[in-house]
């Protein structure tokens, strides 16, 4: 924790220090796309906009999820040095809107009709107060897992449909030496097993009353209880050097055969693509098991900062080109995630992502589609965090369940 803290500080000094400042024609992008699966989808994006003529300053800021990055957004921000365009999430979107500090992208929006194709759930957090604020790139949905095949295969283990029979399968991996579940201990990863966990042990109610809502009879519920023993479960079969371990390693892990099972957003699968591997055939993917039916879901977005009106050019070019529906196909055929548009073809998606878009647009219909605790869709980060430190702390053992149930509630009630 303290060695992310400094590092992410060292950067952000270093960031503001060498004052920075794309040149015209240029924009500087703030991202956390770092693993061979996200640079390679980010690389669809870069020469995408080659071609419009628009030049690429990389500002990488390492760090699955996120975190880090928002620690050097807001060193940028306070130094008065806001990138052109940044990666961003949810709730944080928001955040920075009502501080004044987005553009307004209502021109080409309207231009190009995006209120007609871009899902309601999306809207909430790409507009403000009327305006368009930023550019969905993409929906991930964290409630998946990712398994070995040949592991499966080799031990005969059927893909499991319940939450016992995932429980049984990692059991068998478990006792013929390889890893069950591939995990890196890092509170943003244990938050995203815990979003698809809490579904299959509570449903979608039970969701949406303590994530969204955050009703203390939920929070305090026995389905909150479940959720805790079930990832007290998982805890058991992960392996000894969990501790610290980036989310792309873990993903490492299930490719080479090491380990059977991660639970984790389809970014994993641009791991898997990533390393040459092909869904049905090395890996599989399915809903974490009690959870089918219901999609919880994480936009990238891109946000543009106020910067000034001789950059308003590029960003609007930047949003044009990031909400065009060739380009909404191209990136997240590698990335892992599905298109943020309603009318993009699915013609060139593998299997799993014609499975991530039929759900997405069954669970839209349907409501049972849910933003993602973990990732900033269900809450505002002072929330998220008081429950990234609850869930961390449980699954390394500090609490028990029942224990772990009060300190949720109460994190809550002083954060909300
Ligand atoms: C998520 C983000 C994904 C993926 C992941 C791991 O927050 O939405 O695009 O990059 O982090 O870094």
């Amino acid at each position: 924790m303290n060695k992310f803290i400094k590092l992410s500080l060292l950067t952000a000094a270093t960031v503001v220090g060498s004052n920075s400042m794309a040149s015209a024609g240029d924009v500087e992008v703030l991202h956390w796309w770092t693993s061979g699966g996200e640079a390679a989808a980010l690389k669809v994006l870069k020469e995408d906009l080659k071609t419009k003529g628009i030049g690429w300053k990389d500002m990488p800021v390492a760090g699955g999820g996120g975190e880090n990055a928002k620690t050097v957004l807001s060193a940028r921000v306070t130094a008065g040095n806001p990138p052109t365009a940044v990666q961003m999430l949810g709730f944080d979107i928001l955040d920075w809107a009502e501080q004044g500090e987005l553009a307004n992208l209502n021109a080409v929006a309207a231009k190009e009709g995006w209120d007609k194709v871009v899902p309601e759930a999306l809207q909430k957090f790409a507009k403000h107060d009327g305006k368009w604020i930023s550019a969905p790139v993409n929906v991930h949905s964290t409630n998946w897992v990712w398994a070995n095949k040949k592991v499966l295969d080799n031990l005969g283990i059927a893909q499991p449909k319940t939450w016992d029979e995932f429980v049984a399968a990692m059991k068998k991996v478990k006792a013929s030496g390889l890893v069950a579940l591939a995990h890196g201990g890092q509170p943003w990863q244990e938050a995203t097993m815990f979003d698809g966990v809490a579904m299959s042990a509570g449903g979608s109610d039970f969701y949406k009353s303590a994530f969204i809502d955050l009703d203390t009879k939920a929070l305090t519920s026995a389905a909150m209880k479940e959720t805790f023993e079930r990832m007290a479960v998982l805890r058991s079969y992960v392996d000894d050097n969990f501790s610290g371990r980036d989310w792309n390693l873990a993903s490492a892990m299930v490719i080479n055969g090491k380990a059977a099972f991660q639970i984790m957003g389809d970014w994993a699968k641009g791991e898997f693509l990533n390393a040459g591997k092909v869904p049905g055939k090395d890996f599989l993917c399915f809903r974490v098991p009690g959870s089918a039916g219901t999609v919880l879901f994480n936009s990238d977005q891109f946000a543009m900062f106020n910067v000034g009106a001789s950059a308003a050019k590029d960003q609007a070019e930047l949003a044009s080109s990031i909400m065009s529906p060739a380009f909404q196909s191209a990136f997240n055929v590698v990335k892992g995630s599905v298109p943020a548009r309603t009318d993009v073809p699915n013609t060139d998606f593998d299997d799993c992502g014609k499975k991530g878009m039929a759900q997405l647009a069954a669970a839209n219909k349907s409501g049972m589609l849910f933003g993602s605790m973990a990732h900033g869709h269900a809450n505002r980060a002072s929330v998220k965090n008081a429950m990234y430190d609850v869930i961390t702390a449980h699954f390394n053992g500090e609490y028990d369940a029942a224990t772990a149930v009060d300190e949720l509630a109460d994190a809550v009630s002083i954060a909300k």
